[in-house]
């Protein structure tokens, strides 16, 4: 494969991010690192959607202007990708420059073409969603079901886009392409939303909103976020319809666009058209993923259990975000909603990363130095059985991957550092040593630790800095694409002294847990 497009959702301002928004862009790096691995280019896009009503008013609340709070919650959105290793090639804000001059000309392309036209309109506006919604949309008691607030009656004379053209051909597009939506069990909801779709509204005017980017021809209207949002995805590669960069040449169509199921609407319908006005080829996968709860419960701020990817890192004084990106990648099957609470936490990474796997190697290495000062010998000869475990590893590992199944990845991973653990436990290398069968004891330790090469190669789109730190003490080099991998992985010779053999993971202390939530 010669390269690879990925993006996350853009995340609204009005806030900081929390662990819903870590959650997805933990999910992205995840699968982007794996794809770095079979793939010439990548690249990876993310950003933060800065205009409307939310934050125009958010603002407001604050005595601050609209570009301040942006400024603010923009910074602080990066940095927290920062500190979860989210190793993003682009972060687009949609309050550059460049975004907002290329989103006028897309709607100035759409309003010469007559897929826009202008229409006066009544509608229930729910702010939560930025989006008009229809009467069949709401609750028994008139509320917006993913918000649970009463939308608010607007009219208003729009711009509107012609969805309806494009109907048929979004329809037939997800029924000759199963494997367009991930999972495909949503693709039966998308479907039904299409049958009573209408056109949509893509502007407001500035008598109720002025956080917005200005309609070129006609400044008494803003362009509405989500033709602002969607652009996104080509404006961040530098289209432009008045001639576009190399990179969008390169990238353009995206591979995948990963954003959560509740935007899979906007996402699958929404954007298809605008690109189909556009005349530009259409992403091949959307990728939704579910929703994360805290113990089991949505996460909100009237509810106060709001929990913001960093205060997890302090609490458990993490020095790095690597058991935080396990824990989340793994927590639930494709699509799925998972779940994160602090006991389950910090009971799965001890389990996984501290007992199972961070041990096996610090075991392993302290009887290489303990019975042989450190030193592999010709004469130790891997173990067939378990080689041959690690290589059908390998092969497990890259289909879900490749699937963006990250839960069963992980599970695959740690089947093998199980497998290999009681390879150790039947073998007793100790006991090897004390009855002085010295080469079957090396053998058994020289098999261990060529499959923790491959171990620390595979767990390295979740864990990049054990992974760097297991590959450091193996002498082992990670960077290589998957074709590349091979089993006999430890060379003959001195291969670790004593004071170089260091645990990879530090076992999170039972003092830290529940402390998140206090
Ligand atoms: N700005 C829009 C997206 C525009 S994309 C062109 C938006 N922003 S958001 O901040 O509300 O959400 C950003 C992403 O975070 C979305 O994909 C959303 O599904 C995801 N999540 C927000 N809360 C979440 C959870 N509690 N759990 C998992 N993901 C969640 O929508």
């Amino acid at each position: 494969m010669k390269r690879f497009y990925l993006t996350t959702a853009i995340d609204y301002v009005n806030g900081k991010a929390h662990i819903g928004h870590a959650y997805e862009k933990i999910l992205t790096d995840v699968i982007a690192r794996h794809y770095k691995k079979c793939s010439d280019k990548l690249f990876f896009l993310t950003g933060t959607d800065e205009h409307g009503i939310k934050i125009q008013k958010t603002a407001a609340e604050r005595g601050i202007t609209p570009k301040e709070l942006c400024d603010e919650n923009a910074n602080s959105f990066k940095e927290t990708w920062k500190e979860l290793g989210i190793n993003y090639n682009k972060f687009i804000r949609t309050t550059d420059d460049y975004h907002e001059k290329a989103v006028q000309l897309i709607f100035k392309k759409l309003l010469e073409k007559g897929d826009i036209y202008k229409n006066s309109y009544t509608g229930l506006y729910c702010q939560g969603c930025e989006c008009f919604l229809s009467e069949k949309d709401l609750t028994e008691d008139g509320l917006c079901p993913d918000h649970l607030k009463k939308p608010e009656k607007v009219s208003e004379e729009n711009y509107f886009f012609k969805l309806t053209k494009y109907k048929d051909a979004i329809i037939k597009h997800i029924k000759e392409n199963p494997d367009f939506i991930v999972p495909s069990f949503r693709a039966g909801e998308v479907l039904n939303q299409l049958e009573d779709i209408q056109d949509i509204s893509v502007s407001r005017s500035i008598s109720n909103v002025t956080w917005g980017i200005p309609v070129l021809e006609d400044p008494e209207q803003v362009i509405y976020v989500w033709i602002d949002a969607l652009s996104n995805y080509i404006t961040g590669l530098g289209y432009n319809p008045e001639g576009s960069s190399e990179d969008f040449n390169e990238y353009w169509p995206a591979n995948l666009h990963v954003i959560g199921k509740d935007i899979l609407k906007f996402h699958s319908i929404y954007w298809l058209a605008i690109l189909m006005a556009l005349d530009l080829p259409l992403p091949k996968q959307i990728l939704a993923h579910g929703w994360i709860t805290i113990d089991e419960t949505k996460m909100s701020k009237s509810l106060g259990n709001v929990i913001a990817p960093t205060d997890i890192l302090n609490n458990f004084e993490l020095e790095n975000a690597d058991a935080l990106r396990y824990y989340m990648a793994t927590a639930a099957p494709l699509g799925k909603d998972g779940n994160y609470s602090d006991v389950d936490f910090k009971e799965k990474v001890n389990a996984h990363l501290a007992n199972s796997m961070g041990n096996l190697l610090n075991r392993t290495l302290s009887m290489l130095v303990k019975y042989f000062d450190g030193e592999i010998k010709p004469e130790f000869k891997p173990d067939e059985n378990i080689l041959n475990i690690a290589k059908n590893t390998i092969d497990r590992v890259k289909y879900h991957f490749d699937r963006y199944e990250t839960q069963e990845a992980g599970q695959a991973i740690m089947t093998l550092v199980d497998a290999t653990n009681k390879f150790v436990t039947d073998n007793a290398p100790w006991t090897l040593a004390k009855e002085e069968k010295m080469i079957e004891c090396g053998s058994v330790l020289r098999t261990v630790l060529d499959v923790m090469c491959i171990v620390a190669y595979l767990i390295e789109p979740f864990c990049p800095n054990i992974s760097k730190g297991m590959a450091e003490q193996l002498s082992y080099d990670l960077n290589k694409k998957y074709d590349e991998l091979s089993l006999d992985n430890i060379k003959d010779g001195k291969l670790i002294e004593k004071e170089q053999i260091k645990p990879v993971f530090l076992r999170i202390d039972s003092e830290f847990a529940d402390k998140t939530k206090k």
